[in-house]
């Protein structure tokens, strides 16, 4: 007998909690002490002192860059940004109702038409086409935005960083420091967070000996979920609905009593406080005296759910704010609109599909778990004609 196929009493683990399929070196997530570790470094290190770029480096390349190293791969990701006219025209030709993580999905699909060595699968031609996509992603995500607001597209600007560029991209007019900070922040607490569902799901594919743009695809379909990636955009559009910071604990309270999940908190992994939305809550808590009323409400909104749900669940059930609670602030603090947080997160988490898929490829083994079979056998086939 196979391990692990014991038909008679098969050990079901629903959702696959707590099951470990492989070793890693790329992210450590501990969800007891609420500490996050990229390659070894404290996310809250990275945060405080890197770039998304040296990030994007240290998560694929294992370690990190020197500064010669670092140029040498931003000029790779800058000469990486344009998009294929082809793939363009799929952005701007798709209706205006579908999501943008469908125009992202549809777009990053196409893309091995236009790389003449789409399905070339050594390492090295890997490691290329992962540089590629970090870059793309960029450009694809702000030519989506653009498509959305009616207005065309804006061509990269090789003198920018990552995260500034794509605030050009998307607006067309060079961006203020500070948000181009404040996105290059965001970008790097996405970047990478072990077996999550998009990440897994990006392995299945890919351990098909599929290639890394399939497997991408799918990792930006799994993130698309509002239980996954999609939380940041159903986080916001809660605090829409709840409208006026005083309203919070009534709309709470409605909603737990209704047994609906508050969008932003709870994690299948942490059971206390996300290291991630605690940093970025200290952005957060500077956007109480921002210039727009419409931010000022979000974030008076968010510190009164979060106060809220740690008093009612943190301490009893283990659920705490997560990464999602305060993006929508902070991104309306830039100027981001809401149905654009997903594909974002998506330009921050692709270099951890790809450092994943790279690390996997090492020592592939074919993802194919166990289903028991609950139904009925040996039925006796009846003739459409004789069906009643
Ligand atoms: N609001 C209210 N109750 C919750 C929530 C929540 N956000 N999350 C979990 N619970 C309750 C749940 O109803 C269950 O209660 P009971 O034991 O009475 O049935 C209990 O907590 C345990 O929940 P669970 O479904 O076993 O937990 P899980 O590990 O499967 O869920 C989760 C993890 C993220 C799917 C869930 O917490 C959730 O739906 N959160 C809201 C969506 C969200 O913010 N997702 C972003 C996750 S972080 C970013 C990312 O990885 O994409």
């Amino acid at each position: 007998m196979i391990v692990g196929m014991d038909v008679v009493n098969p050990n079901i683990v629903p959702g696959l909690q707590g099951v470990y399929f492989t070793e890693s070196k790329i992210s450590d997530v501990d969800g007891t002490n609420g500490k996050l570790y990229y390659r070894g470094y404290s996310i809250e290190s990275l945060a405080k002192d890197s770039t998304f770029e040296e990030v994007c480096y240290l998560l694929i390349e294992g370690k990190l860059p020197t500064a010669k190293e670092l140029k040498n791969f931003d000029t790779r990701l800058k000469g990486e940004r344009e998009i294929p006219e082809p793939v363009l025209s799929i952005i701007n030709g798709m209706t205006g109702k579908a999501h943008p993580m469908d125009v992202l999905r549809t777009a990053v699909s196409a893309l091995p038409a236009y790389d003449r060595k789409a399905y070339a699968d050594s390492r090295e031609d890997n490691l290329r086409k992962s540089i590629a996509l970090v870059s793309k992603f960029g450009s694809i995500t702000a030519a989506i935005g653009r498509r959305m607001s009616g207005k065309g597209y804006v061509k990269p600007d090789p003198s920018l960083t990552h995260a500034a560029n794509f605030l050009y991209m998307l607006k067309g007019k060079a961006p203020d420091p500070n948000d181009a900070k404040i996105l290059d922040l965001m970008l790097i607490l996405h970047a990478e967070h072990s077996s999550n569902a998009s990440t897994f799901s990006t392995l299945v594919t890919g351990s098909t000996l599929s290639d890394i743009y399939a497997a991408v695809t799918a990792g930006v379909a799994t993130l698309k979920g509002p239980l996954h990636g999609g939380a940041d955009e159903a986080a916001l559009k809660m605090m829409r609905e709840i409208g006026r910071p005083e309203n919070t604990e009534r709309y709470i309270n409605d909603a737990l009593g209704k047994k609906e999940r508050i969008m932003g908190f709870g994690h299948r992994v942490y059971r206390t406080y996300d290291p991630r939305a605690r940093i970025i809550r200290s952005t957060l808590e500077k956007l109480q005296n921002h210039s727009s009323p419409e931010v000022r409400n979000l974030t008076a909104i968010a510190l009164r759910e979060e106060k809220m749900m740690i008093e009612k669940l943190g301490k009893t059930k283990g659920i705490w704010p997560n990464v999602d609670l305060f993006s929508g602030p902070v991104y309306t603090s830039i100027g981001i609109e809401p149905d654009l947080f997903t594909p974002l997160f998506a330009v921050s988490r692709i270099p951890g599909w790809c450092a994943h898929l790279l690390e996997y490829w090492e020592h592939d083994r074919l993802l194919r778990p166990l289903e028991s079979y609950t139904g009925p056998l040996d039925i006796k086939y009846v003739p459409i004609g004789k069906r009643r």
